[in-house]
């Protein structure tokens, strides 16, 4: 197909981390394979992502196999007002509906004509304005399959969701394993703090009917018995089609190496080469992603604990959170541990040096986890990693939970479990077959490049 005659799908986001990273690897998948993929989000991260990771807008941009990637953001108009999620999320959407149009109409103007828009379930609105343009739109879900069905039910009152006041608890939804109080998204519970995401939770599954495509990442193999009982829920929800794990691979997924990337804090690449100094499956991998904000106790028993690990570490503390480390640290770690604002994740998770990750189970770390085939250490803060987290440990075994108050001794006995403890095998073996199943899936004609390949070939018929 020649260059200029690729269809044009546009990919947009909310602007944080956990959503910029699946998109641009979607935007990957759909560009190795001939189409035009245009990303976008709101205009706040723009000189963060031009600062970190070398991305600009506009230009040709980049060549991802048979396709190509460019840039574009939606001029948001920030005024750098202090906005909790659910007011952030109206403005987004007021700015973002004008915004979106434009750019609509910038693109035709070009002679690039969207023919698809991937939305995110954070701007259900950009759903009516590609209706309104007459453009299909697509909708990518960017949490597990296990946590669709469990907001899904929430939003629906189809369960008897668990108290507070009653940890021992367990109850029962299609094709999960039994929950307790712990294991359900925490934004549900009425004690959260952030309980106004209780209206975002809903608001993600406005519109979501409408769209053509609802993909999530994940891959079908990993999330079989949930994806197989979703159909007979009612009210029936939108059919779940996995384009996952949204990961990087080194080079394995045809996306032209890592010369697109989405990083928000410039990696700290020189980690990599600490790590090639380190013995094989000797080092302990800590980091918290890039919203979790840890308590400054937290944080001391964290330090204490890595160091007391006898292990080497890597750990990722971010430039808000460096404050809180206690006096004398870095000092004392120097030499046996690194600590690093920012970790180019993927590689660290592909080193041969790395034993374990301790994780706060994010959606994207959990995935690059077990595409990895690195046993964790599974330590949830809130949300969807709770669920995450259970999933990890009583699923697919590759792991132990930490539970907060963090204390250092649990934090050593963790690290000790999931390297060198009697279960520590099984776990190693667990993750590596999850590893396997998770790379045939993203493989030519796996499981989720087969639901890749199927869109592209829809898209590129609709728009001839
Ligand atoms: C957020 C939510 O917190 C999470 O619960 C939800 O599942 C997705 O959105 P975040 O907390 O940042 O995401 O965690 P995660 O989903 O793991 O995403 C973080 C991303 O940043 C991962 O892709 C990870 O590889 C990357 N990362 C993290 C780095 O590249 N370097 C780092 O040092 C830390």
């Amino acid at each position: 197909m020649a260059e200029e005659a690729a269809p044009h799908v546009l990919l947009i986001c909310y602007p944080g981390q956990g959503h910029i990273n699946p998109m641009i690897r979607l935007a990957k998948r759909i560009a190795s394979k001939g189409l035009l993929v245009t990303c976008s989000s709101s205009s706040i991260v723009r000189d963060k992502l031009a600062a970190a990771s070398g991305v600009s807008a506009g230009g040709d941009g980049v060549l991802v196999g048979r396709g190509r990637i460019r840039f574009d953001f939606l001029d948001d108009h920030f005024d750098g007002t202090e906005l909790d999620l659910h007011n952030f999320l109206r403005h987004l959407e007021t700015a973002g509906r004008l915004a979106l149009a434009g750019l609509l109409g910038r693109q035709a103007e070009a002679g690039r004509p969207v023919a698809c828009i991937v939305g995110n379930p954070f701007l259900p609105w950009a759903t009516d304005v590609a209706a309104e343009a007459g453009i299909p739109s697509a909708v990518l879900w960017v949490q597990s399959c296990a946590v669709f069905s469990i907001y899904y039910h929430f939003v629906h009152g189809l369960a008897e969701f668990p108290r507070e006041d009653d940890p021992d608890a367990r109850f029962a939804l299609p094709g999960l394993p039994a929950l307790s109080v712990a294991d359900v998204p925490s934004f549900l519970l009425a004690s959260h703090p952030y309980k106004v995401l209780g209206d975002t939770i809903q608001d993600q599954f406005r519109n979501m009917g409408k769209a053509s495509w609802v993909f999530v990442n994940s891959f079908a193999e990993l999330e079989r018995d949930v994806i197989a009982a979703l159909p007979g829920v009612r009210p029936r929800p939108p059919q779940l089609i996995p384009v996952g794990p949204l990961v990087e691979l080194g080079g394995h997924d045809d996306d032209g190496g890592v010369a697109v990337r989405g990083d928000l804090i410039r990696a700290a690449d020189d980690c990599v080469g600490w790590l090639d100094a380190q013995a094989p499956r000797s080092v302990v991998y800590a980091s918290v992603g890039s919203i979790v904000m840890l308590p400054a106790e937290a944080v001391a028993e964290m330090a204490h604990g890595l160091a007391s690990s006898g292990r080497p570490f890597l750990w990722v503390v971010r430039p808000d959170t460096r404050a809180l480390l206690p006096e004398g640290f870095l000092d004392a770690a120097a030499g046996r541990g690194m600590v690093v604002p920012w970790s180019p994740q993927d590689r660290v998770l592909a080193h041969a040096a790395v034993a374990c990750f301790l994780t706060h189970c994010g959606w994207n770390s959990t995935l690059e986890t077990i595409a990895a085939g690195v046993p964790v250490v599974a330590f949830p803060q809130w949300g969807d990693q709770c669920t995450d987290a259970k999933f990890l440990v009583d699923v697919l075994k590759m792991g132990v939970h930490l539970r907060a108050p963090l204390r250092r001794e649990a934090v050593r006995e963790a690290v000790e479990a999931v390297t060198t403890g009697p279960e520590a095998g099984a776990m190693l073996a667990n993750a590596r077959s999850w590893s396997a199943a998770a790379r045939a899936a993203v493989a030519p004609g796996g499981s989720s490049d087969r639901h890749v390949q199927a869109f592209v070939d829809e898209v590129s018929r609709r728009a001839r």
